[in-house]
């Protein structure tokens, strides 16, 4: 479980990257979903005591961020957005690696990392050495790392972003039977509704919405979205395109009007808060 209170961190010059975040978390995981620049990975590396905060507190299991940060280090893992491998270590290698420093036997780290190996679809891979890896290969070494690990918590940080669809499903499949606390930070909204049973949007340093997706999206019971490419001034305004939030009933009204209809999805919570995701 996490909890913060008033968490902020201002980098250099007072931006302000965190505002006062108070959130508690507990369910086995939950998605961080934030436009670039959100403060999704400030908010990760905090947690995972890589950086102080510059007020407030947080904790993790009951450990302290700033008194108990060895207990954290032991029991969590962090997988952050730009990591890299070991160019001339081979995949077995750096996930055992891995696991004899986080203090597992020379025997178990072995076994545990042919295991996650497999199960990310990696066996063949096993022995090539990371630089002959294809980008999206070395993101799922890592999370065999994060599924081997034992820790109570896991933080990934964007771990599917730049992988093909099928690697994307194995990633995800993957963090689903990894045993921890997952918190993982995401650009693919669909993955995450699917995935979490929780899901904090944050954006400009704020936690916008926390909850259930179906709970958040309850506001939109009984809509529909309405889209069109005409320029309309009753409508928001993503790139090219105007959108509403319509009644189901009034459907067959805006198709007859040029407007197509589609289901509400969790970018509607963004779109409707005047947030836009990029992609
Ligand atoms: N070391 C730093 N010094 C100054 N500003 C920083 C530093 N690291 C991050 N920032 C700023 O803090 C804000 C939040 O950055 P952060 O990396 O947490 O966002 P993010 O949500 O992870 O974005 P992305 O989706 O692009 O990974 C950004 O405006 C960024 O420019
Ligand atoms: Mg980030």
């Amino acid at each position: 479980m996490i909890i913060t209170e008033k968490l902020t961190k201002k980098y250099s010059g007072n931006f302000i990257a965190l505002n006062s975040i108070d959130i508690k978390t507990s369910k086995r995981i939950t998605s961080i979903i934030g436009r670039n620049g959100a403060g999704k990975t400030t908010f990760i590396r905090i947690l995972s005591t890589q950086l102080a905060p510059t007020s407030g507190s947080a904790s993790i299991n009951g450990f302290d961020i700033l008194k108990n940060t060895r207990e954290i280090r032991r029991s969590v893992v962090s997988i952050p957005q730009e990591a890299s491998l070991i160019g001339i270590m081979t995949a077995y290698e750096q996930v055992k690696l891995y696991l004899v420093a986080r203090g597992f036997s020379f025997k178990e780290a072995g076994d545990q990392a042919n295991k996650a190996l497999d199960e990310l679809d990696l066996r063949e891979f096993k022995n090539s050495p990371a630089d002959t890896l294809s980008g999206g290969m070395k993101r799922k070494v890592f999370v065999a790392m994060a599924l081997a690990s034992n820790a109570d918590v896991v933080f990934l940080d964007e771990p599917t972003t730049g992988l093909d669809p099928i690697s994307r499903l194995e990633v995800w499949s993957a963090i689903g039977r990894i045993g921890s606390e997952v918190i993982l930070t995401t650009h693919y909204m669909e993955e995450a509704q699917q995935l979490s049973e929780d899901l904090i949007l944050m954006d400009h340093g704020n936690v916008i919405e926390h909850g259930k997706p179906t709970e958040l999206l309850r506001k939109f019971d009984g809509m529909l979205r309405a889209e069109t490419h005409e320029e309309r001034n009753d409508c928001i305004k993503v790139g090219g395109t105007f959108i509403r939030y319509i009644k189901r009933d009034d459907a067959e009204k805006y198709i007859s009007r040029g407007f197509t209809i589609k289901q509400i999805t969790l970018d509607d919570l963004f779109i409707s808060m005047g947030v836009f995701l990029e992609s």
